[in-house]
C-alpha cells in the first residue's frame, strides 16, 4: 500500500493493514514511504522483542508523543532509568494482596452495575454499559470519596481526548519534527487540562486531608517509594501515573467485557456453563475476590475473550542496534510492530483460529502452552503492572452479571476497529433478560 493509502487505511481501522501473510508467518517485513518496518506475530520473536533482547527495543517514539501530553513521564511513557525505578516503585502498588483489599470496592459496582441493567428496558449497548461499571470502580478505588472528583465531566474529558490526540496523527507518518503541533493535539488540549486539573485537586486534598480510612490506589501510590534509592514520587509524578491508572485501566478492560458478553450471547451452552458455574458458587450474592478461584471456566472465558480480541492489540517498538528476528535482518530508525491481534489468531500456532473455545485455557491446557501465544498484557518486565487488578474487576464483574442475566443479541455482529484499543463497531447492542432467581 502507498503511503497516503496506508495513511488513510491506519486513520479508518488500523485492522486493515495487517497484510494477510501476517496471519501464516511469523515476520512480515514491508515499507512504507522511506520507512521501512516489520511486524512480528510468532512467539519465538515475541520473546525476543519482549524479553531476551528488551533494551533494544524502547517504545515508539510515535506511540510516546501521543501519550505525552495526557499522561507525562509516567511508568507507561518511560524508558531507561526514569522507568526502572518508576516501576521498583509502583509494582509493590499492585501487588496481590493490595488488590484483594480493593475488592470489596469492585464487588459493589459489579453491584451497582447489575441493578443499572435491572432497571433498564431489556436491550443495552454493553460497551457503554461495561464503560460505566469499569469507570466507577476506577473512580472509587483510585480516588476514592468523589467531592474533588466529578466523574462526569472526566468522562466526557476522555471521550474527548481519544476522538482527538489518541488516533495516530497523518503527521506522524509523514515524519514531521515532534515540535509541529499535530491537529489532534490542538483540539484534546482543552480535555487534558480537564482531567489534569480534576485529578490534582483530588491529590492535593488527599495530602491534606489523609485517608479516609479505607484506604484505596491514590493512599498505596502516596506512600510508594523506590526500594533501592528511597525516592519517592513528586506531585507530578503522581498525578501522570493515576491519570494513565484511570484512562488505560478501564477502557481496557471495559472492552474485553464487552466482546465477552457478544462471545457468550452467541454461544449458548458456553453461557450456560459460564453461568452454572457462578451461580454455584455465588448463590445470590455478587461475586468477590474470594470467589474467583472457584471459576475457571469464568477466567477460561475472559482469556479466550482476548485472545480473540485483545484490547491492546499492536505494541510499537524503535530499534537502537541491529538485531536479527526470525530471518530478517533488523536495522537501527526501522519500526517493529508487535502483532498480538494476529499472533492470537496465527494459523500456524492456534487449531481452528476464529472460534470461540474457552476450554483452550482451562488450568491444564493453558499451562501446556507456550506463554509466549498469549500476551493481552504484554510480557517481560514492561508488563502490564495492573494484569491482576484488571482480572479480578473483570472476574467480578462478568460472574455477577452471569449469575443474574440471560444475554442474547439484539443486532447484527459489531466488526472490531483497532485505535489505540479494539473496539467493536458500532458496540454490543444485547438482549438482557433477568433471571428469576427465587
Ligand atoms: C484488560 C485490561 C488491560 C489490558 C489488556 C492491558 C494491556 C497492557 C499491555 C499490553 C501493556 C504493555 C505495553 C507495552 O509493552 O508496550 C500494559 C502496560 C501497562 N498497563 Fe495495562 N492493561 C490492562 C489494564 C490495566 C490496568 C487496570 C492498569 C492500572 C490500573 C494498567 C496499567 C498499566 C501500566 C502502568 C503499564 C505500563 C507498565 C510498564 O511499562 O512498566 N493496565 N498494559
Amino acid at each position: 500500500m502507498g503511503l497516503l493509502a496506508s495513511v488513510r487505511q491506519v486513520r479508518r481501522n488500523v485492522l486493515n493493514i495487517l497484510p494477510a501473510i501476517s496471519y501464516t508467518q511469523p515476520i512480515v517485513t514491508g515499507n512504507t514511504g522511506p520507512a521501512r518496518w516489520h511486524m512480528v506475530q510468532g512467539p519465538e520473536g515475541m520473546r525476543q522483542v519482549f524479553l531476551d533482547n528488551v533494551d533494544n527495543y524502547p517504545k515508539s517514539e510515535v506511540m510516546i508523543r501521543m501519550l505525552r501530553p495526557a499522561v507525562g513521564a509516567s511508568l507507561f511513557t518511560s524508558e531507561g532509568a526514569a522507568w526502572r525505578w518508576q516501576r521498583r516503585a509502583i509494582a509493590p502498588v499492585f501487588a496481590a494482596r493490595n488488590v484483594r483489599a480493593l475488592a470489596p470496592m469492585m464487588t459493589r459496582t459489579a453491584e451497582r452495575a447489575a441493578e443499572r441493567l435491572a432497571a433498564g428496558p431489556g436491550r443495552s449497548e454493553m460497551v457503554r454499559e461495561m464503560l460505566s461499571a469499569t469507570f466507577d470502580v476506577i473512580c472509587d478505588v483510585a480516588l476514592s470519596g468523589r467531592e474533588h472528583f466529578d466523574a462526569d465531566r472526566y468522562g466526557a474529558a476522555i471521550t474527548r481526548y481519544f476522538l482527538t490526540v489518541g488516533r495516530a496523527s497523518l503527521l506522524d507518518f509523514l515524519e514531521l519534527p515532534p515540535w509541529v503541533p499535530r491537529p489532534g493535539e490542538l483540539l484534546g488540549r482543552g480535555a487534558v487540562r480537564t482531567m489534569h486539573a480534576m485529578v490534582a485537586r483530588a491529590i492535593a486534598a488527599r495530602q491534606a486531608e489523609g485517608s479516609s480510612g479505607v484506604e484505596d490506589l491514590l493512599d498505596y501510590m502516596l506512600r510508594a517509594e523506590d526500594p533501592e534509592t528511597g525516592r519517592r514520587m513528586t506531585r507530578q509524578d503522581l498525578l501522570h501515573n493515576m491519570q494513565f491508572f484511570i484512562v488505560a485501566g478501564h477502557e481496557t478492560t471495559a472492552l474485553a467485557l464487552a466482546w465477552a458478553l457478544l462471545l457468550l450471547a452467541h454461544d449458548g451452552d458456553a453461557q450456560d456453563r459460564a453461568r452454572h458455574e457462578a451461580q454455584a458458587v455465588l448463590g445470590l450474592r455478587p461475586a468477590g475476590a474470594d470467589d474467583l478461584p472457584q471459576m475457571p471456566f469464568i477466567e477460561a472465558v475472559l482469556d479466550e475473550t482476548m485472545r480473540l480480541y485483545p484490547p491492546v492489540g499492536l505494541l510499537a517498538r524503535n530499534v537502537l542496534a541491529p538485531d536479527r528476528i526470525y530471518d530478517r535482518e533488523i536495522g537501527t530508525r526501522e519500526t517493529v510492530f508487535l502483532n498480538i491481534y494476529a499472533l492470537h489468531r496465527h494459523r500456524l500456532y492456534w487449531d481452528d483460529p476464529d472460534a470461540f473455545l474457552p476450554e483452550r485455557f482451562l488450568p491444564e491446557a493453558k499451562a501446556a502452552r507456550d506463554r509466549y501465544l498469549h500476551l493481552p498484557f504484554g510480557a517481560g518486565p514492561r508488563i502490564c503492572v495492573g494484569a491482576n487488578f484488571a482480572m479480578m474487576q473483570a472476574g467480578i464483574i462478568l460472574a455477577t452479571l452471569l449469575a443474574r442475566f440471560r444475554f442474547a443479541p439484539a443486532g447484527p455482529p459489531p466488526s472490531p476497529v483497532m485505535h489505540m484499543t479494539v473496539r467493536p463497531d458500532p458496540g454490543v447492542d444485547l438482549a438482557v433478560t433477568a433471571l428469576d432467581l427465587a
